[in-house]
């Protein structure tokens, strides 16, 4: 890593297929930030098991979402990408800034109002000091920058409360991180219900993309997109189903809405939707190539892996270590 750049950290939990969504939304963006920032993009496998998990498909999942950041074009010598169940320095910190954060604090926290709800059979210790431990992802590595969605906001806030006030205690241990706000990327809806945000937990499978679906289930699923009964292409506040798509198609081909909408004036739906899910499946073949290339080639992302938790293990160690010391523990004898 360059001294003189900017520290970018994020993590996508590997629980499900990563969607257009989450594609043109992130990740997209993320391949563009690689020059001039130092970009770590962990695997944020402890958080997942916060809800229960089954081994073998877990483990599946996790590597498939690895392998899906190098599709995308996120290049592993240059970004740092790791799961964070390698780096046990996550898991020590947290347990250090736990003791650094106050039950109130956590109780406020919107997600785990929400996610007590929605799991309410397994509302675990670990749902409750999930926010600990994304606070420690973020500051062991001295970050300047997390980009993140809405969903995330207040856990990067707490994470800004936990660090001032241990630095305030300690001296100049954490950086202070801040939120980036670059260009956003594309907000992709539900195709079959436009009002809500396209998610890999839907179980409306209708409502969803993976990057990795075949063609004719790309296709199949655009056919079926909710627009409405005008068969007008244009974006409008009243037409949620097709300005998503439209939203899509300008994301997947690099026009503007106006050449799009131009494009399609004389079109019908059937046409446009079609359409589409070409421009989609097209974006996602080489995407998809790659993917399969990875897949026979074990041992070269076995060496990414090796490697990449090398060098997030010692950038990690560096912070921790400095926490032990000002905290008071004993030192270790060589
Ligand atoms: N909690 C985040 C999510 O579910 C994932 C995550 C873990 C993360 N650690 C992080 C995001 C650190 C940003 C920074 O989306």
């Amino acid at each position: 890593m360059s001294e003189d750049k900017k520290i970018i950290f994020s993590g996508i939990q590997p629980s499900g297929f990563v969607t257009l969504g989450n594609y043109l939304g992130a990740l997209n963006n993320w391949t563009k930030l690689q020059d001039e920032y130092n970009c770590l993009y962990c695997i944020a496998d402890l958080h997942t098991i916060t809800v229960r998990q089954e081994p073998a498909k877990f483990r599946k999942t996790a590597r498939e979402l690895l392998m899906q950041y190098i599709a995308v074009g996120l290049d592993p010598e240059i970004n740092i990408m790791y799961y964070q169940s390698h780096v046990h320095q996550h898991a020590e910190l947290s347990w250090i800034l736990s003791c650094f954060t106050y039950m109130g604090e956590l109780q406020r926290m919107t997600q785990f109002k929400e996610k007590s709800q929605k799991h309410s059979d397994n509302i675990n210790a670990g749902l409750f000091t999930y926010p600990v431990l994304m606070a420690s992802d973020i500051l062991l590595y001295q970050t300047d920058l997390v980009p993140v969605g809405e969903d995330q906001r207040q856990h990067l806030e707490i994470t800004r409360e936990i660090a001032n006030r241990f630095n305030k205690l300690y001296g100049d241990v954490f950086k202070i991180p801040e939120a980036y706000i670059g260009k956003v990327g594309a907000r992709v809806m539900a195709l079959q219900d436009p009002a809500k945000k396209m998610s890999k937990s839907d179980e409306n499978k209708n409502n969803t993309i993976a990057i990795m679906d075949s063609p004719d289930v790309i296709m199949s699923k655009f056919k079926k997109a909710v627009t409405d009964s005008e068969n007008e292409v244009r974006m409008s506040e009243d037409k949620p189903g097709v300005s998503n798509l439209l939203n899509i198609y300008c994301a997947v081909t690099g026009y503007t809405v106006e050449q799009a909408e131009k494009e399609f004036s004389s079109s019908g739906y059937g046409d446009f939707k079609k359409a589409v899910g070409e421009a989609v499946v097209a974006k996602l073949e080489p995407i998809q190539k790659k993917f399969h290339d990875l897949e026979n080639n074990k041992d070269y992302i076995d060496s990414i892996i090796k490697n990449n938790t090398e060098r997030a293990s010692y950038l990690a160690e560096r912070t921790l270590s400095k926490v032990k010391k000002k905290i008071g523990f004993t030192p270790k004898v060589r």
